[in-house]
Order: C-alpha cells, then sequence, then structure tokens
C-alpha cells in the first residue's frame, strides 16, 4: 500500500534545513507521495525548487492561515493551532484525487494510508512499515512529547484501553499528530472530517479523529505500542545578532544565496 503524508511547511530561517532532513528519510520510504503545503499566499521559489530536485513523488499545495488564526511574535505557542489549515488543504486535495481515479487506480487508493509529518519531527523508517498496513486508524508511540520522556496508547489484550500521557489523558484522542496513521478509504467516505483551526490546546487531532473512530477501533502498532519510532523533535531558531549587526554596516550575507 501507498503512504500519503501531509507536511505542512512554512517560511522561516530553518525551513530549507527541516525538509532537506525530512526528504532524505523519505526517499529511503517505498512508495510515499509526499503532500507538501505552504502555509503562504503563493507557492515558494524555494519550496518549488526544493520539490523539483528532492527526486520525490510529491503534490505542492499551498494554503495560507488567515491572519486571526496565527499565532503573532510574542504569543504562547499554545494559543493557537498550527498547521490545522494545511493539513485540511492536503485532505481536500486527497478527496479531489480519489473523485476522479477509477480501475486499479481507485482499488489502490482503498488500501492506501494518510499520515500527518510535521517538518521538523524525526521519523525512523521502521515507523512506515508500521503504518503501511492500516484499516481504520494505527496508532503508536511518540517521544520526546507532552513534557514526557515519550507518551503512548496503552494497550491491554491487543487492544488500547487508555493512554499513557500527563496531561488531560481524557480528551478523546490523547495523541500527537505525529502518533497515528489513517486509512485512505476512511478519509475519502468521512469527507466531513477536518482539523479544526479553532480547537483548544490539545484537541487538533481529536477534532479530526472525532469523525472516524472510537477508541475501540483503534491498531496499535510498534509491538504494542512498546516502541518509539518517532520523536517530537524541535529545532532551535537561529540566533542572527551577528547577522543584524553586519547589516546595520550594509555588509550583510548576500540576500541572492539561499539558505
Ligand atoms: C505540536 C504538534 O506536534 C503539532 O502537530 C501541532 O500542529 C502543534 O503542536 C499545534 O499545537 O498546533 P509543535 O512542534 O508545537 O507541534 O508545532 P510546529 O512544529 O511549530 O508546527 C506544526 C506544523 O505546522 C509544522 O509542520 C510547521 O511547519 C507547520 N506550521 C507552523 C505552519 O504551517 N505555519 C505556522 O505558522 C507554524
Ligand atoms: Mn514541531
Amino acid at each position: 500500500p501507498r503512504i500519503y503524508v501531509i507536511t505542512p511547511t512554512y517560511a522561516r530561517l530553518v525551513q530549507k534545513a527541516e525538509l532537506t532532513r525530512l526528504s532524505h528519510t523519505f526517499l529511503h520510504v517505498p512508495q510515499l507521495h509526499w503532500i507538501v503545503v505552504e502555509d503562504a499566499p503563493q507557492q515558494t521559489q524555494l519550496v518549488s525548487d526544493f520539490l523539483s530536485a528532492s527526486g520525490l513523488t510529491y503534490t505542492h499545495l499551498n494554503k495560507l492561515t488567515p491572519k486571526e488564526r496565527k499565532l503573532q511574535e510574542g504569543d504562547p505557542n499554545w494559543l493557537k493551532p498550527r498547521g490545522a489549515e494545511q493539513r485540511n488543504e492536503g485532505l481536500r486535495w486527497l478527496r479531489w484525487m480519489g473523485s476522479t481515479v477509477h480501475g486499479k487506480e481507485a482499488a489502490a487508493l482503498e488500501e492506501a494510508v494518510v499520515y500527518f509529518a510535521d517538518d521538523d519531527n524525526t521519523y525512523s523508517l521502521q515507523l512506515f512499515e508500521e503504518m503501511r498496513y492500516t484499516y481504520r486508524v494505527s496508532v503508536w508511540p511518540v517521544g520526546l512529547v507532552g513534557g514526557m520522556k515519550f507518551e503512548r496508547p496503552v494497550v491491554e489484550d491487543g487492544k488500547v484501553v487508555r493512554f499513557h500521557t500527563g496531561w488531560r489523558p481524557n480528551r478523546p484522542f490523547p495523541i500527537d499528530m505525529a502518533g497515528f496513521a489513517v486509512s485512505l478509504r476512511l478519509v475519502l467516505t468521512n469527507k466531513e472530517a477536518l482539523f479544526d483551526g479553532d480547537a483548544q490546546m490539545g484537541f487538533l487531532e481529536s477534532s479530526f479523529l472525532q469523525h472516524l473512530v472510537t477508541m475501540d477501533d483503534l491498531e496499535p502498532k510498534a509491538d504494542l505500542c512498546t516502541k518509539v519510532l518517532v520523536w517530537h523533535t524541535r529545532t532551535e531558531k537561529p540566533k542572527m545578532k551577528r547577522e543584524e549587526a553586519l547589516l546595520k554596516q550594509g555588509m550583510g550575507s548576500d540576500p541572492d544565496v539561499e539558505v
């Protein structure tokens, strides 16, 4: 089965570095189709050029987060969810694509899986083989998230019975974006399933999954959720003190060099 990976991304100094790292992981994954959705009013040259040189099979989209939904400089990052509009745009594209294909190609889509991969996390190759066979929604642990070493679904007798998390374990699905994959069939047959950009902190994943499954339906992967195969890493914002100082003296780095 094919894996459709939806990645929201936005312009910042580390963007190309993040996308480079991610693409090098994906190049090792068979049958992966990368849906890159820029949080931007237009597709940028940087991302277009990057993707066309990447060697990956991809779809390049863009969807700007409306200003009132976007975090402002200095806002605490829990105030508003990030990447919601972009993931929804990816879902819209999948649904459109699903409606245009027939025969063998449509049959292939029935088996495919959808994963939401943020551009800054760290993904093991094994993770993709775990999710590849997903009937409805598969789940697994996520490392370095939620102020914990890891969060994970707790499995008893092969079923998810609760979640190991440090915060509001009674959320419908207390699970990070990196911790689940969904069958494309389910996405295509439940057109109302989208991410709620107004969801309160910690409820973004639930806002989508609630349309698709109950806890009882979850398919535990990664040795019954005992292995960490994805890490919620975050990249430090580069310091630009020297750059700014040089810029004032008219000696900033050449703006024609893409970083
Ligand atoms: C956590 C979760 O892991 C995310 O899946 C979730 O979307 C986010 O919280 C949230 O609260 O909304 P975190 O590391 O805090 O993740 O978020 P980021 O990695 O900064 O952003 C998630 C994704 O959205 C990234 O792929 C990022 O490139 C993208 N993004 C971020 C945008 O498209 N636009 C933005 O303005 C910011
Ligand atoms: Mn992140």
